[in-house]
């Protein structure tokens, strides 16, 4: 038995997210498309698209290359990739903020009004919506998923990599608030 064991310390919510917030991370938008309505049938249309802002997104590995997001089961993101394994991201730019804040909003039954006023592009390979003037974009088809407690982590293997926008800052997030580098 490991030394300390027996004692085991339980760190409580607010002390998790304290710590955790402490560390910035950079603001990106999933994005996926609701599969056709008619599997059987591939001209059959396919339903709404789907986001959601996450700063739980890292790089994994380069050969092949991976990246890695982490889902809040029950999510609808979370539902709908359980489904869909073809997903994008779009790393936000500092003026993309209202963006990342109406992706976030808890409870909404329809993603089709919040994607009707952004710049967008279809993804080649996936057809989900790539936000125009992003930092990056990548495409994702889903390798794996593994339950860790309250989140699913979803691996994918990217597809496609771009830069649209090389020129533009980030959009940071840090100790519960959206921030501007410098
Ligand atoms: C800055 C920020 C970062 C977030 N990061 C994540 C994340 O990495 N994973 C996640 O599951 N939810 C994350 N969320 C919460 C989701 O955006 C939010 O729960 C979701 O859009 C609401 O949909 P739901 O009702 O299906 O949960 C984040 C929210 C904010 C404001």
């Amino acid at each position: 038995m490991a030394a300390g064991a027996g004692h085991a310390e339980r760190v409580s919510n607010d002390e998790f997210r304290a710590a955790l917030s402490r560390l910035a991370a950079g603001v990106v938008l999933v994005t996926a498309r609701e599969a056709s309505l008619d599997p059987d049938d591939p001209q059959a249309p396919v339903g709404e698209d789907v986001g959601m802002t996450a700063t739980a997104f890292m790089s994994v590995s380069l050969d092949p290359p991976l990246v890695l997001v982490s889902l809040r089961e029950g999510s609808r993101m979370d539902d709908l990739l359980a489904e869909q394994p073809l997903w994008a991201v779009s790393v936000l730019t500092e003026s993309q903020r209202h963006i990342a804040g109406r992706f976030a909003m808890k409870g909404r039954i329809s993603d089709r009004l919040l994607f009707e006023d952004i710049p967008y592009a279809r993804g080649r390979v996936t057809g989900a919506p790539l936000v125009g003037g992003a930092l990056a974009t990548l495409e994702c088809r889903t390798e794996q998923r593994v339950t860790a407690g309250d989140h699913t982590l979803v691996i994918g293997h990217v597809l496609t990599a771009e830069v649209p926008s090389a020129e533009g800052r980030p959009l940071a997030y840090f100790r519960g608030r959206y921030r501007q580098l410098g």
